[in-house]
């Protein structure tokens, strides 16, 4: 098992936001977190990252059988968990080509100048020149350049147990096939043995004919309310809404 939640309940700034939250991802599983606006869907990421300002009250998270409840989040990312974040900040002074090469988990034996080539290359793959490589990390980037940006960090990461908060929103119909098409490489989807696993919250769906999803859960007031397969409990969403499935 990659990830295992629980019984979670989170508060934050005093306000409790998750309310027993449990969740088992498998390796080689990738599941579709949907849920209402305020739901508690990046409360739930942000918590299993370890930001400070998430406080758990009660459960426990495991990763790979190991309780990371109580570390750093430098230390979890260092274990293999990534993320792509709803709504990064700008990180002015820094360039998105240097936080790529520390990045980057594939560095080893490598001097600047492959480093430099190899994270070029990967941004080549979503369509993010070297000109636009050398701006500072999200500062004045379109909203769908956001979303590739951070997808970029991933590829140079390359970690376990990945985490996409709304990786499609306002991202045109085209790019959505391309950031699906790096979404299915980092979990290994066409690797029947994938050791990878993933979290995905969405809103639209339409990623999903593209990315491969095992599980669906709807998260309602900090709690997961139903689970099922993608297909059947996005179906009902749209018939039914959220409250009646
Ligand atoms: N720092 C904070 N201070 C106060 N309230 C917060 C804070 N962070 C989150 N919340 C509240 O927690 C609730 C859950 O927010 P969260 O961002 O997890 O929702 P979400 O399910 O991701 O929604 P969306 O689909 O709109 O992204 C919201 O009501 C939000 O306002
Ligand atoms: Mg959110």
């Amino acid at each position: 098992m990659l990830l295992e939640i629980k019984d979670l309940e989170v508060e934050v700034e005093g306000k409790k936001i998750l309310n027993g939250v449990n969740l088992q991802i498998n390796e080689g599983e990738t599941h579709v977190l949907l849920g209402p606006n305020g739901a508690g869907k990046s409360t739930l990421f942000m918590t299993i990252l370890g930001f400070p300002n998430y406080k758990v009250t009660k459960g426990t998270i495991l990763y790979k059988g190991q309780d990371i409840t109580s570390l750093e989040t430098h230390e979890r990312i260092k274990l293999g968990l990534g993320v792509t974040f709803q709504n990064p900040p700008a990180i002015r002074g820094v360039k998105l080509k240097d936080l790529l090469k520390i990045e980057d988990t594939n560095k080893e034996y490598k001097n600047d100048e492959e480093l430099d080539e190899e994270v070029v290359k990967l941004g080549e793959r979503l369509k993010l020149n070297e000109n636009f490589l050398e701006r500072d990390v999200n500062l004045g980037f379109s909203g769908g350049e956001v979303k590739r940006s951070e997808l970029l960090q991933l590829m140079a990461q390359q970690p376990d147990f990945i985490m996409f908060d709304e990786p499609d929103s306002g991202v045109d119909i085209e790019n959505v096939e391309l950031i699906s098409k790096e979404i299915v490489s980092l979990l290994d989807q066409k690797n029947q043995k994938s050791s990878k696993g993933g979290l995905l919250i969405t809103h639209l769906g339409y990623i999903l004919r593209f990315v491969d999803a095992t599980h669906a859960h709807i998260l309602i007031d900090g709690k997961i309310t139903r689970t099922g397969k993608p297909e059947e409990v996005m179906d009902d969403i749209r018939t039914s809404g959220f409250k009646e499935v």
